[in-house]
């Protein structure tokens, strides 16, 4: 089965399906193939399509798109405004009283927000903005915790052409004071603090840390939240409720170009210094809303739609702010941690506001399968109609779980493939069309050109390869902010032609597609190259196994060793030797690790991506390199301390 000559070697064959329920199908937007085949004519006109039926413009485009490789301009000439999609429409249309957002803070209190009231705090802050001196082109640093705030401000930017770039709140005031460098932003606006785990962590102190090694930052809005004491500086900071409790709530959405930057969002990468993803308004817009609609099969007047991540990263910008609210959905924001005040919290919530829609990341649903299914067998979960994943490969298992325990066996799961890169969702099944497979995230959406090549650049048509996209879409990249080199170089030169961002996939006989991780992260062992993804698949189908996380270290004999470190479902436990086993079986001796190390947590980045590149330097005896990207660096000493104490056996 596997031949050394192969790019990625594939291991794992999954052989289950599942098919959308009749009765899933009977309400569902999609449940044929017209999508596909009205895009594979032609991939211009069918965005197009979609940017006139589910965008509002000011003025239409001349010209749909513009490809100058590696530079696209989408529906240029256009003009529109994406806080005008969001808010005015929905209100115009007279549904003003729906509710936009069910907020649940993290110590209980709550806050229902209609579009007409979000409309209102909107334009008020908009004025406030431009009170500060902010106008069309500037750039806003926004440092909050995940309160309606953040939306606000991000919809106030839009309205009136200034650009956002959000910074995750968890984030050092380092990280935040080179994103606002690099930005040259002119205001920040952050809070005292915020909720988490039950204890207010403070922000603005942060933030004043950041502004003195800043120059360019002139204003300071500081929304309250946590309550915290905090050192106002006279004349640069500013209440938001003492602003606010002024700003007149009249300002029109001024219609912005097409290709107006309307936000910058910094990914870190592997190497150098983080890089200012630029994304536009007209086809960013489109991608998102066609996207949300489709793929999440969303019925705006009866869902209840719940996404989990954190509006610091892209899935907060495309699927909390941008693509839902330009849908008109009613969707739930939730502030703190799934484990306060229990580990129920989570299908807490899903039954208290009768969510139907559930997106959330495989590095939480391990988490859960972890604390074990009691949790959510305390909740009526009946509400939920359709489940997502986004951020990593999903391990087959670990859907399985998802599937039986929170979708109780009925709910189709979206797993969804893209990138801040990418803007918006780029391969997932459509929930009404598309049979799925655990583990798989099927195939490209319609409009979407993807195809794996082998390391000569030629297509595989079975097994593994480099994944890579064939066409611009309305959402992609217009570029790395202020360095166009960089741009052309991290996504265009390793294939002529073709985007390429980093993963690997597999094609199986049915032409699913399969992600296999970041290639740099494919172990070469005894020139078989291996997917981390499909080894830690095969650990984590070990019933007593909730997580795994898999590194290739150097070896004299084998090139390569296969090094794993495995969390356990709550109250397990298992041999090291029938885990090794265990792997053989599922997918061949030479995937079996060749230490295994047990620890009750995994080292991850703050968006929950297991750093590998840690695990690899633990593995090797190394120094730890930059550790600041951590959620918990403790994790990493402590499994430092086990690495030195054991002995790798054989
Ligand atoms: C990974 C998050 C497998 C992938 C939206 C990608 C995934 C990186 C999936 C982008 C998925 C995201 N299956 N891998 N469904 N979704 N990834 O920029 O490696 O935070 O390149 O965007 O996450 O991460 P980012």
């Amino acid at each position: 089965m596997t031949e050394n000559h192969e790019t990625i070697d594939a291991l794992q064959w999954e052989k289950r399906t599942f098919a959308p329920s009749e009765a899933f199908k009977k309400n569902s937007l999609v449940v044929g193939t017209h999508l596909y085949d009205e895009a594979n004519e032609d991939y211009e006109a069918f965005w197009a399509r979609q940017a006139e039926e589910l965008v509002t413009w000011a003025k239409p485009w001349d010209t749909i798109c513009e490809w100058n490789l590696p530079f696209s301009k989408w529906f240029v000439g256009g003009q529109l405004n994406v806080s005008y999609n969001c808010l005015d429409r929905h209100v115009l249309a007279g549904k003003g009283d729906k509710v936009a957002i069910h907020f649940e803070g993290e110590p209980g209190d709550t806050r229902t927000v209609t579009y007409a009231q979000l409309l209102d705090e909107v334009q008020k802050f908009s004025n406030v903005l431009k009170g500060l001196g902010v106008q069309k082109g500037d750039r806003v640093n926004i440092y909050l915790p995940m309160i309606v705030e953040a939306v606000v401000a991000m919809l106030a930017c839009a309205r009136i052409g200034a650009a956002h770039s959000v910074v995750f709140g968890g984030f050092s005031s380092q990280a935040l004071a080179d994103r606002i460098n690099d930005a040259e932003a002119k205001v920040l606006i952050t809070a005292d603090g915020g909720y988490r785990r039950g204890e207010v962590f403070a922000l603005k102190p942060q933030a004043d840390e950041a502004l003195e090694n800043t120059t360019t930052v002139t204003s300071v809005v500081v929304v309250q939240r946590g309550n915290n004491p905090v050192d106002m500086k006279q004349g640069r900071d500013h209440w938001y409720h003492e602003l606010m409790a002024t700003a007149s709530n009249d300002c029109p959405a001024e219609p912005m170009d097409s290709e107006q930057l309307l936000f910058l969002l910094y990914t870190s990468g592997t190497t150098g210094k983080p890089k200012g993803i630029m994304h536009t308004t007209g086809g960013y817009l489109t991608h998102v809303t066609f996207t949300h609609k489709y793929v999440f099969d969303l019925n705006p007047e009866k869902d209840i739609y719940w996404c989990t991540a954190d509006v610091g990263w892209i899935t907060g910008h495309s699927y909390i702010v941008y693509g839902p609210l330009s849908n008109g959905a009613t969707q739930v924001i939730y502030e703190g941690v799934p484990n306060f005040p229990g580990n129920d919290r989570m299908w807490n919530i899903i039954n208290k506001y009768k969510v139907t829609i559930f997106y959330t990341a495989p590095t939480a649903i391990r988490t859960y399968m972890k604390w074990g299914v009691e949790e959510p067998a305390k909740h009526d979960l009946s509400s939920l109609r359709l489940l997502g994943s986004v951020g990593e490969p999903i391990n087959p298992e670990a859907w399985m779980w998802y599937h039986e325990n929170i979708g109780r066996g009925n709910c189709p799961i979206v797993d969804t493939w893209w990138q801040t890169e990418t803007g918006g969702i780029m391969i997932s099944p459509l929930p009404g069309a598309t049979t799925t497979k655990p583990g798989s995230a099927t195939f490209p959406l319609p409009g979407v050109g993807a195809e794996l090549l082998d390391d000569a650049g030629k297509p595989v048509t079975r097994g593994g390869g480099y994944l890579t996209l064939t066409h611009p879409w309305p959402g992609m990249l217009r570029g790395i902010w202020k360095d166009p080199d960089r741009y052309k170089d991290a996504y265009w030169s390793r294939f002529e032609g073709r985007y390429f961002a980093g993963d690997g996939a597999k094609l199986d006989d049915d032409g699913y597609l399969w992600l296999l991780g970041r290639v740099d992260d494919v172990m070469n062992v005894s020139g078989h190259r291996i997917s981390t993804t499909e080894v830690e698949s095969a650990l984590v189908s070990h019933p007593a196994v909730a997580e795994a996380a898999v590194v290739g270290a150097n070896d004299a004999t084998t090139g390569q060793a296969i090094i794993a470190y495995v969390t356990l479902v709550g109250g397990s436990e298992v041999d090291e030797q029938v885990l090794r086993n265990h792997v053989a079986s599922e997918i061949g001796a030479i995937a079996k690790p060749k230490t295994i190390y047990f620890t009750p947590d995994l080292p991850k980045t703050r968006s929950g991506k297991i750093m590998r590149r840690l695990l690899r330097d633990v593995a090797e005896g190394r120094n730890l390199g930059d550790t600041t990207t951590l959620a918990d660096a403790n994790v990493v000493n402590e499994l430092q301390k086990r690495a030195a104490e054991a002995p790798s056996e054989d």
